[in-house]
């Protein structure tokens, strides 16, 4: 049999992943509007109330072998991971509202379905939380752990994990916390023993982030990181990651414009169609969009979200169709909103004999609704990786990029930010880690 569109390579991995037994701890840090929209949809789902839509690792299927074959099993019954039913949540938080609450402030879940989940959500309560209004200037935390320095605060993180690590199997940490102030690295993030004197020093570059992050490598737990902070993208904690065999993966949900930026610049460039413009601009009225008001915050967000065209036009291949985009993005507090999120992009294309074009996208969307399922999806996976021997221990786990706004790579290598390519790679290397054969579409078999 011919197998030019399942891929040349027969990759046979030469061990695949262990088992997903037992239970899963998930370790979410910031219990606000995605964080609850996450818990209480999970259990939403396991009570059968409603369906996990959204999420990949729950409703996705994955072709093996030819089209011919007919052989699309559910991603969850091909590769293994953990159950629903097998997820544990705690979390921290800078307020001590129980996740009943915090998802009630947050009002992006009916009430009515709140209710019934009502006993199971407060039992939920925030552990005190790593803060410095330094990193986050619109919030006023008053449920937070006191320590001497960075160091104590990383271990007294630690502890947190060591005792929930005694009540399930394995662990995984979710960073659903506020947007911190831009930083870019120092000297403080180019090795772990910088980062670990960094600690001592109470160094200004150690953001509250990245100490969740030290102690959950530091104890060999998975970390995804749901905000552009710029956390675990930075040489220390890669080191560590790597060295621990604990994943990392990107940054920043990839949730609404930005998914929908890279769903339609893929299709310009596919067909050569210019762009001299892309105007986004967003309201907001939720906690996050209050934080991101705040320039400082604001900043961090804008470089995440401006980053993906540049990668996905490559003007420099293509200097006459994308050397001078004029790209902007905003976000406005517009409390009224709340959760549900207005974004428009107004976008200048150019085609045949540079004859002009305009495109308005108006998406009104739910931010947290979009975002729950990545989270979910993220902590499943983060978790497969950390059972796969050939994915453990490289650190930065860029078959996630699907899910993210600023995908990690390794140092050298550019984001493949095209929400296509990023879907092929992330299905690919399901496919390589079980041993099955890889696809490449190519399908000349067919026509022998
Ligand atoms: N909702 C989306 O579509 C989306 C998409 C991409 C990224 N994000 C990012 O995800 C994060 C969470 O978004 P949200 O809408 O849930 O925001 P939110 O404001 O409702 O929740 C954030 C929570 O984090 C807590 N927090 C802040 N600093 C903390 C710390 N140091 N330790 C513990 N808790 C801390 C806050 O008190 C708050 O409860 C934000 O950074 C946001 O930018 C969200």
């Amino acid at each position: 049999m011919s197998t030019q569109e399942q891929g040349s390579p027969k990759t046979g991995a030469s061990t695949k992943p262990a088992p997903a037994t037992g239970k899963l701890g998930v370790m979410v840090v910031g219990l606000g509007a995605v964080a609850t929209t996450l818990i209480a949809g999970v259990e939403a789902i396991r009570r059968g109330l409603a369906k996990p839509i959204g999420s990949l690792t729950q409703m996705g299927t994955i072709r093996l072998g030819k089209r011919t074959d007919n052989n699309s099993p559910l991603i969850k019954d091909f590769v293994p991971l953990a159950d629903l039913n097998d997820l544990v949540f705690t979390g921290w938080d800078i307020f001590e509202d129980n996740v009943y609450e915090s998802a009630a402030h947050a009002k992006v879940l009916d009430k009515e379905i709140l209710d019934q989940l009502k006993p199971y959500l407060e039992t939920m309560k925030p552990l005190p939380a790593v803060f410095d209004q330094y990193y986050v200037k619109r919030l006023h935390g008053t449920h937070v752990k006191k320590g001497k320095n960075k160091r104590d605060l990383a271990d007294q993180v630690r502890a947190d994990i060591q005792a929930f690590k005694k009540t399930v199997d394995r662990v995984v940490m979710i960073w659903c916390g506020s947007t911190e102030i831009f930083l870019e690295p120092t000297a403080v993030h180019q090795s772990l023993e910088a980062f670990e004197k960094g600690l001592e020093t109470n160094d200004v570059g150690i953001a509250p982030s990245q100490i969740y992050a030290y102690a959950a490598l530091t104890e060999g737990v998975p970390f995804a990181n749901g905000a552009p902070n710029l956390t675990v993208d930075v040489p220390a904690l890669i080191e560590l990651s790597k060295k621990n065999s604990a994943p990392i993966c990107g940054k920043d949900f990839k949730t609404g414009q930005t998914f929908m930026k890279t769903v339609l610049a893929p299709a310009f460039k596919a067909r050569l169609l210019g762009v001299s413009g892309w105007y986004s601009t967003n309201i907001l009225g939720n906690r996050d969009g209050e934080v991101l008001d705040d320039p400082e915050s604001f900043k961090t967000k804008e470089e995440s979200k401006l980053g993906s065209l540049e990668y996905i036009f490559q003007p420099e291949l293509y200097p006459d169709l994308y050397k001078d985009i004029f790209h902007k993005v905003r976000i406005n507090y517009y409390p009224p909103r709340g959760d549900n999120k207005e974004g428009w992009d107004n976008i200048d294309i150019f085609g045949w004999l540079g004859y002009p074009m305009q495109i308005k996208v108006d998406f009104l969307c739910r931010d947290s609704i979009l975002a729950a399922p990545i989270a979910l999806d993220l902590v499943l996976f983060l978790d497969l990786a950390k059972r796969t021997p050939e994915l453990k221990s490289i650190g930065i786990q860029e078959w996630l990029s699907f899910y993210l706004k600023s995908p990690q790579t390794r140092e050298g290598l550019y984001p493949e930010h095209d929400l296509f390519i990023q879907s092929m790679k992330l299905k690919n290397t399901l496919r390589h880690i079980m041993g099955a054969d890889l696809i490449t579409h190519l399908g000349l078999e067919y026509y022998d």
